[in-house]
């Protein structure tokens, strides 16, 4: 069996991070999200895995390598623009061959893995087994409509009047059928190839479709909300560990995790938190559900329930909340006059400002 990860796309929710970063890099308590879905991959014993790449091949490259470290083997497949999740497994066919394989969204987290559902999803012998949770917004989903004996009927992407509440989970398995599926689909409205309308080809021309249920943890972290309720689950779980340096004056509270050669000065940190590799916080506290890269310096500032990414400096910020902050920001206080904030923001920033 082999996997097909996802880990193109345009990412337009995450924006502006997704300018210039892959979503799937963004940390959650400070590991790339796409890593967890590596990990699930391999624990359920798939160590052949495809991943797409489209704009930001270089970075998932840099992070992922040849995949040894995360115990799988990685081959790249580039798309040349994110033209649908059917148009990946399209692109694919040469590296999947007639193998069954899982499809995995690179930016979609699971906590619990896929064992079960690969080893079942083996067992049963369908030609393909899709995973539903019941949403509140069905709106934004992919939505499946089952008959009275939990049979897969109807897949709408996206769907305006939803018919049900039962939305698509990242994960699929697949039997090689699903190649002519793709093939034979046309693009949809908003121009992509929609896997819903190829597993619907499926069940149209009387094939076996599979759903599942997820009963545990599941979160397509698209959003920035998504994104910190995710850091959170993963925070609370964490093993506290000190491998950096605290000083007399700081207070370390609950779980807290400080990585190699970071520093704590004068500062309280009130888990569940992590601080990064080589980051520095001085004078500062840091609150609950925070996660903190690699070489950041965070220095006379409160902040709390925020993911901030490599190397960014907040200096004199009082306080700082529910936010995500990109690679080598500079955040601090200006003595210039006229008093007055300073911003050079790029495209579709968003900021708040606490008079
Ligand atoms: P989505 O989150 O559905 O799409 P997106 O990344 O374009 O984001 P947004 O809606 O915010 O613009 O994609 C799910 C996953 O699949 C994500 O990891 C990106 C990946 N993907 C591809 O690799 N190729 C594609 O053509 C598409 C549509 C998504």
């Amino acid at each position: 069996m082999k996997a097909l990860v996802l880990s193109g796309g345009a990412g337009t929710r995450l924006r502006p991070i997704t300018h210039t970063s892959a979503k799937q890099l963004v940390p959650v308590a400070n590991k790339p999200v796409l890593f967890y879905g590596l990990e699930a991959i391999r624990d359920a014993g798939i160590t052949d895995v495809g991943i797409i790449v489209g704009d930001t091949r270089a970075e998932i490259e840099a992070a992922v390598g040849d995949g040894s470290a995360l115990g799988i083997k990685a081959t790249y497949i580039h798309q040349e623009a994110p033209l649908g999740l059917a148009h990946c497994v399209l692109i694919a066919r040469d590296f999947l061959g007639d193998d069954d394989f899982v499809m995995y969204l690179g930016d979609n987290f699971i906590i619990g893995g896929i064992t079960d559902l690969v080893q079942e999803f083996v067992r049963c012998g369908a030609d393909a087994q899709i995973l539903l949770t019941k949403v509140d917004n069905p709106q934004q989903f992919g939505i499946a409509e089952l008959d009275e004996e939990g049979r897969v009927v109807r897949l709408v992407e996206k769907p305006a009047q939803p018919r049900s509440d039962l939305a698509l989970v990242g994960v699929y398995m697949f039997k090689p059928a699903i190649h002519q599926a793709v093939r034979a689909i046309r693009p949809s409205a908003r121009g992509e190839l929609e896997i819903t309308d190829a597993i619907q080809w499926l069940v149209d021309n009387g094939y076996n479709v599979r759903s599942h249920f997820v009963n545990g943890y599941w979160k397509d972290t698209g959003r920035l909300e998504d994104m910190l309720e995710c850091n959170r689950k993963v925070l609370e779980t964490i093993e506290p560990a000190c491998r950096g340096r605290v000083d007399a004056e700081s207070r370390i509270i609950g779980r807290v995790v400080i990585e190699d050669g970071a520093v704590i000065e004068r500062s309280t940190v009130r888990g569940p938190a992590i601080i990064g590799k080589g980051t520095k916080i001085i004078e500062s506290y840091v609150g609950p559900f925070t996660s903190i890269y690699h070489d950041c310096v965070i220095e006379r500032t409160e902040i709390e329930h925020s993911i901030i990414l490599e190397a960014t400096k907040i200096i004199g910020v009082s306080r700082i909340e529910d936010s995500l902050i990109g690679k080598e920001v500079e955040v601090a206080p200006s003595t210039a006059l006229p008093r007055a904030h300073r911003l050079m923001l790029g495209d579709h920033s968003k900021v708040s400002i606490a008079y």
